[in-house]
């Protein structure tokens, strides 16, 4: 079998993606580099990535979840409270959520069983961008929002600088739909900013993750990420 084809079917990348990787000389067989694209493998060889050993036979998984408010996103609770888990009960591997949505937070989470990945796309190092919309109480004038946008005071210290617009104003129910890009993910960055200008958040929930989005995907419900997502988490990770 090819290398290349290996390695998708390992999860690692599309078969260009792999060949990419290839290429810059980051694949051993059994040990030594091989970096030509249409390089072969052999039942029994031994395939790593950046030094760590793949598996074409354990196939690594990627699901994009949207969570419903009431679930919490951890593998298992002590409270006995429902999880993400229950939602994918179907898919034999073991997986594990990319990070944490409060449990009233309903929205994209990611669950895979590529740890590698997952720690990259959860280290703030790697500046990976979370979008938010917040419905949050009141109409913030021009110089809270700018606040917002520049940092705001919160436990650990001040917020990195953030991208932000109004979706919509509620005068009527003195609300407004806020729309947050964040590249931290501090435990409830979003209600802590919020609230710290005085305009707690009612309603929570993460549209986008990585470059990835909600779109249409039914609450509760989930689809596992096609290879050029997957392809595309990578490079984001990685680059
Ligand atoms: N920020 C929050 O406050 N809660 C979340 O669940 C995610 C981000």
């Amino acid at each position: 079998m090819r290398l290349a084809k290996y390695m998708a079917l390992a999860g690692i990348a599309s078969r260009r993606g792999a060949e990419d990787i290839i290429r810059q000389g980051r694949v051993t067989v059994n040990g030594e580099t091989r970096s030509l694209p249409q390089e072969k493998v052999e039942p029994g060889d031994v395939v790593a990535v950046d030094g760590k050993i793949i598996d074409a036979a354990q196939p690594l998984i990627y699901i994009l979840l949207n969570k419903p408010p009431g679930y919490i996103s951890t593998v298992a609770d002590t409270h006995g409270r429902p999880t993400v888990m229950d939602l994918v009960k179907d898919v034999p591997e073991r997986l594990y959520p990319v990070g944490r949505l409060d449990a009233d937070t309903r929205g994209l989470i990611l669950l895979t069983n590529d740890g590698r990945l997952a720690h990259r796309l959860m280290h703030p190092r790697y500046g990976i961008e979370k979008t938010y919309r917040a419905t949050v109480k009141g109409i913030p004038d021009r110089q809270t929002l700018e606040q917002l946008k520049n940092g705001v005071l919160i436990e650990g210290g001040k917020t990195a600088p953030a991208a932000l617009r109004i979706v919509k104003a509620h005068p009527d129910r003195n609300e407004t739909v806020l729309e947050l890009t964040l590249t931290e993910g501090r435990k409830r960055q979003v209600k802590l900013m919020c609230a710290a200008v005085g305009h707690p958040v009612r309603e929570l929930s993460r549209i986008k993750f990585a470059g990835l989005a909600l779109k249409r995907l039914p609450e509760g419900q989930f689809r596992h990420l096609t290879e050029d997502e997957v392809a595309r988490l990578h490079k984001l990770a990685w680059s």
